[in-house]
């Protein structure tokens, strides 16, 4: 029979049951602290919720990309120790994830105890998608919930094995919002909706795009990628980067948004600085065009008004990525003015995709109606919600 249904927490009887959650804590470290907990703070309702109903539960993570090595460096203790000290709970960490000491100490586990296991990309068999890791997961679980939307486009042996190795098996809260808001984008956003995209790679975004393209009305590009797109069209962009494999298909890309009579909005002007990017050098040009020594680094102020002030004319509105090298603090003022102009747009449903764009809203996160946990996630869930994660999980 085919599997159709996912189940959520309040929809399954959790009491006395080994719980195994499948949780994001790729959060920032610094100096051996948590720096965002943004991430944990998310799913601490359905942590709650497993605990106040008397489940028993083991927290399973990854952080990073260690890739089958521990590493000192991206242990999961920082987050045990956040929990415990921000959260009031009681966290045994166990560095051992297939050992005995799971189903061994779950038995005795009451109140507000639970499970965090060490960082389970430091076995080989997680990434590998290794199915004895996780039949010894399996093992100790009789209910596996996917609580970590932004890991569920990464087919890994916690994300797609274990869930199959267990026969009941659902989602979290978070889950359930993350899906929801991506499905109003995706199946039936309220028309006009327009659609912005920044960030690096046209290797990601181009699929989004093709996928969006009889949804949305119009399109806005800023951020690094759109210099393929301005090259695409015969602009000068000097020495910004241009991914050359992608040309054709962007340039195709923009033929057939015309066809279908949509609206594109290219960068007009441009922030930008001579070869390395330094604040010392930067300045905004006149036009579209980038003279020869230049690359450019965020969209400029003509660019930032008109984007910010067309975007009002929607009533749904998709956002991911930023409009500029975000992370330099010169180089970001084009994705906070549009974060501004994003959320006092409260006419309009505002899903914003995770990773720069979210961490830019962060400040205006309760006036925006959903700012995914999941950057590669959303836009993959956007193309197409069977990700693996998320199949694994339907009964
Ligand atoms: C993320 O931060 O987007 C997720 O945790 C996925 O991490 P990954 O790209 O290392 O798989």
């Amino acid at each position: 029979m085919k599997k159709t249904k996912i189940h959520f927490l309040d929809e399954l009887d959790l009491k006395n049951k080994n719980i195994f959650m499948r949780v994001d804590f790729n959060v920032p470290l610094a100096e051996g602290k948590v720096k965002d907990s943004h991430r944990i703070d998310k799913i601490l309702p359905s942590i709650r919720y497993v605990l106040e109903q008397g489940g028993r539960l083991v927290l399973g993570s990854h952080l990073g990309r260690p890739d089958g090595q521990p590493d000192s460096q991206l242990s999961l203790k920082p987050v045990a120790e956040y929990l415990t000290e921000t959260h009031n709970l009681e966290v045994l960490f166990l560095d051992e994830p297939d050992s005995e000491a799971p189903p061994v100490l779950l038995p005795g586990l009451k109140g507000n105890q639970l499970i965090l296991l060490e960082n389970l990309r430091f076995q080989k068999g997680e990434m590998d998608g290794d199915r004895e890791f996780a039949k010894k997961l399996a093992a100790y679980t009789d209910i596996y919930i996917n609580e970590g939307f932004s890991i569920s486009h990464r087919a890994h042996a916690s994300v797609v094995l274990l869930p199959e190795l267990v026969s009941c098996r659902g989602g979290g809260f978070l889950l359930r919002e993350e899906m929801k808001q991506l499905d109003y984008i995706r199946l039936n956003p309220k028309k006009p909706f327009f659609v912005i995209l920044g960030g690096s790679k046209v290797k990601d975004k181009i699929p989004l795009l093709e996928s969006l393209i009889d949804q949305a009305d119009e399109f806005f590009i800023g951020g690094l990628i759109a210099y393929t797109f301005l090259k695409a069209q015969g602009v000068s962009v000097g020495h910004s980067p241009v991914e050359e494999g992608y040309l054709r298909q962007v340039a195709d890309f923009i033929e057939r948004i015309k066809e279908r009579g949509k609206k594109l909005w290219l960068p007009k002007d441009h922030v930008v600085v001579n070869a390395s990017p330094s604040q010392d050098s930067a300045k905004t040009t006149k036009g579209q065009d980038i003279s020869e020594n230049y690359q450019g680094v965020d969209i400029g102020p003509f660019t930032q008004k008109e984007f910010t002030e067309r975007i009002v004319r929607a009533y749904s509105l998709f956002w991911n990525g930023p409009m500029g090298l975000f992370e330099k603090e010169p180089f970001s003022f084009g994705t906070h003015a549009l974060a501004r102009a994003v959320a006092s747009h409260g006419l309009a449903h505002r899903v914003v995709g995770g990773g720069h764009s979210a961490l830019a809203v962060r400040d205006y996160e309760d006036q925006i109606n959903h700012v995914s946990t999941g950057g590669g996630a959303s836009l993959h869930y956007l193309q197409g919600s069977n990700i693996p994660g998320i199949q694994s999980i339907k009964m």
